[in-house]
């Protein structure tokens, strides 16, 4: 029997206007943060490649590496909602290559759930995956996977065309049964729009406070990415400088022979 949050206690969440919270990481001792302290849904985010690899973008992220996070992260999890991100090119090939990567995650690491980045054209291998077990997430408006379609990182959405086919879009993946979308990067107002009318979970990430929850990548909320700081981060501490007064704390203690002390040493 699942333990933790299920898929019904989000919808109940939803139902009761209780906002849903979701923090994307990589590892298994943020994880455990997260979990700790109530957090509902854990994303092991295909960002990853950009925020724990240092790559430009996160098309290199490969399906070992995300089977190899998500087995960290599960670990670190007793209730939250474990889910995985799809990684570019592990379900755009075939139908039966997609759903044999996605089972593949399903089975090796313990997930929940997936996450596929994409409109319509996604709508037969989520109805097929839901109809197989595979609860599906998934994500539109900016969508990192495509940053080099989309003539970079942007707001998705100003014009009227691109809110017909974000709409178009998420209408498909809800019929197909995603029984939750991320929303990146719009204008709150479409984000309103689209949750209003919407039966399946909606979580935000730049797209405003009407969603019925918000995901924030755990690097970012704890301020330890500090090169980029896109306008819908918030950071909640400064983590990048206290972790820098440590070391450098420490690298002075060492130097002057301070540590280790009597106190750090065996007798
Ligand atoms: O990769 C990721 O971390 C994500 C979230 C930011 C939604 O897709």
């Amino acid at each position: 029997m699942p333990e933790g949050i299920t898929i019904r206690h989000l919808f109940k969440k939803k139902k009761d206007g209780q906002k849903i919270t979701m923090v994307s990481t990589y590892d298994y001792i943020s994880a455990k943060l997260c979990d700790e302290v109530g957090i509902d849904c854990v994303l092991v985010g295909d960002s990853l490649g950009m925020v724990f690899q240092g790559h430009d973008s996160t098309l290199p992220v490969s399906l070992d590496e995300m089977i190899y996070h998500t087995k960290a992260v599960k670990r670190g999890i007793k209730r939250a909602f474990l889910i995985v991100d799809m990684p570019f090119m592990s379900y755009q090939v075939s139908l039966e290559e997609a759903i044999r990567n996605c089972g593949r995650v399903m089975k090796e690491t313990g997930a929940n759930a997936v996450k596929l980045e994409g409109g319509e054209e996604l709508a037969d291998l989520v109805y097929k995956l839901v109809n197989i077990g595979v609860p599906v997430v998934g994500h539109l408006g900016f969508t990192p996977q495509s940053v080099h379609a989309l003539g970079g990182y942007r707001v998705v959405g100003k014009k009227e065309e691109e809110q017909e086919r974000v709409k178009r879009s998420f209408k498909a993946l809800e019929d197909a049964g995603a029984f939750m979308i991320v929303l990146e990067s719009m204008p709150s107002s479409l984000a309103r729009e689209i949750t209003q009318a919407s039966k399946s979970i909606t979580i935000g990430i730049g797209a405003g406070p009407y969603c019925d929850g918000q995901v924030l990548v755990f690097h970012d909320l704890v301020g330890l990415v500090e090169d980029i700081k896109p306008r819908f981060v918030k950071r909640y501490v400064e983590g990048a400088k206290i972790f820098r007064d440590a070391l450098r704390r420490y690298k002075e203690e060492v130097e002057k022979g301070i540590f280790p002390s009597e106190e750090e040493s065996y007798g």
